[in-house]
């Protein structure tokens, strides 16, 4: 099979597997398990923040950071098809008891600042005050896309001007840095807390990293542990993170040259849509024109060439890009939707 319905699909590599075998454990519920330490520290000076938590998912990483900037009753802006809103289970209302502000994104589901102004509101006697601008970079469902330095910059100080924080769900943000062509720290140095995940183009099995000041990670192993996320030998895990860490952030320019290579194939197909230059990173979404069969149907079509992809609804299909898919894999899967799509 080639499995490109997400990066999450990524299995460890061998050296993360004899990694994990052979890492020192502790119970991490008592800060004890020295691994984890080492993976908090890494983690934190890669990002040039204060500190880092080991979380065990992307999710619990970015709703930890909504309860610790928020209270009851607040708003938090966000994107309109950004990732906590769209696939949190509603968490940030289940768990934190606020709201989401959803702005759509200019183009490529950018945030400009005047639109993220525009939804900032005061507490008054009649509406909730923002509590929290949330940001997501790299975009997964606006298709990967990269939010510039800049724009974040923007936000990030008109935020701060009125006295607002800001999260950044950087489940990929080493795929942003890296279509950046610059330090992942120079991408979070704007924002006050960043999430990132170990187990999606950087294939690490399981975990999330969140990362800002002192006080903030210590108010987010507080929430971590009220939302059960209290994790005991973890090092077994943290292990696989520091490989991931240290050793995949340099070959992610490769997953994005396959994805570019992959969309300008696909583009090619009579009864696709797609602008290649539009894709940045490791994600790939297009669309089928009309009187093209549909999305589930293609899917369900190339899954017996051994190809896997997701629809997004009736006429949309992504395909991600990661380290267990080659150039040819690509080139395969370009191959398989062409046949499809054709067949009608
Ligand atoms: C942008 C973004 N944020 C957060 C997450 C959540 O990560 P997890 O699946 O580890 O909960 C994902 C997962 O796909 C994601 O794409």
């Amino acid at each position: 099979m080639i499995d490109l319905r997400s990066d999450t699909v990524t299995k460890p590599t061998a050296e993360m597997r004899e990694a994990m075998a052979a890492a020192e454990v502790g119970d991490d519920v008592f800060g004890e398990d020295p691994t984890v330490n080492d993976l908090q520290r890494r983690a934190a000076e890669r990002l040039g923040k204060e500190a880092a938590l080991f979380v065990p998912t992307g999710t619990m990483g970015n709703q930890i950071a909504i309860a610790c900037h928020t209270k009851r009753g607040d708003e938090v802006v966000c994107e309109s098809r950004s990732h906590i809103l769209d696939y949190e289970m509603a968490g940030m209302s289940l768990l934190s008891g606020v709201m989401p502000r959803a702005v759509p994104g200019r183009d490529g589901g950018r945030l400009a600042w005047e639109d993220v102004r525009a939804a900032i509101r005061p507490q008054t006697t009649y509406n909730a005050r923002t509590g929290l601008v949330a940001l997501e970079n790299t975009h997964n469902l606006a298709g990967g896309t990269v939010l510039p330095l800049e724009a974040m910059r923007e936000i990030a100080d008109g935020a701060h001007d009125l006295g607002l924080p800001v999260h950044l769900d950087g489940a990929r943000v080493f795929n942003a840095a890296a279509a950046l062509g610059c330090d992942v720290a120079e991408v979070v140095a704007p924002v006050d807390s960043v999430m990132f995940c170990l187990s999606k183009g950087l294939s690490a099995p399981v975990g999330s990293m969140v990362a800002g000041t002192r006080e903030f990670i210590e108010k987010a192993w507080l929430v971590r542990k009220t939302f059960g996320g209290g994790m005991r030998q973890v090092g077994v895990l943290a292990a696989a993170g520091i490989v991931a860490l240290e050793k995949m952030t340099t070959r992610l320019a490769e997953d994005h040259a396959n994805a570019r290579a992959l969309a300008t194939a696909l583009a090619g197909i009579p009864g696709i849509v797609l602008d290649p230059e539009s894709v940045q990173t490791n994600i790939v979404i297009f669309e089928l024109e009309d009187g093209i069969r549909d999305a589930p149907s293609l899917v369900a079509a190339i899954r017996e060439e051994g190809i896997l992809a997701i629809a997004f609804g009736g006429r949309k299909i992504r395909l991600v890009t990661h380290n267990d898919v080659s150039r040819a894999d690509c080139l395969a899967a370009a191959d398989a939707i062409s046949a499809a799509v054709l067949n009608r």
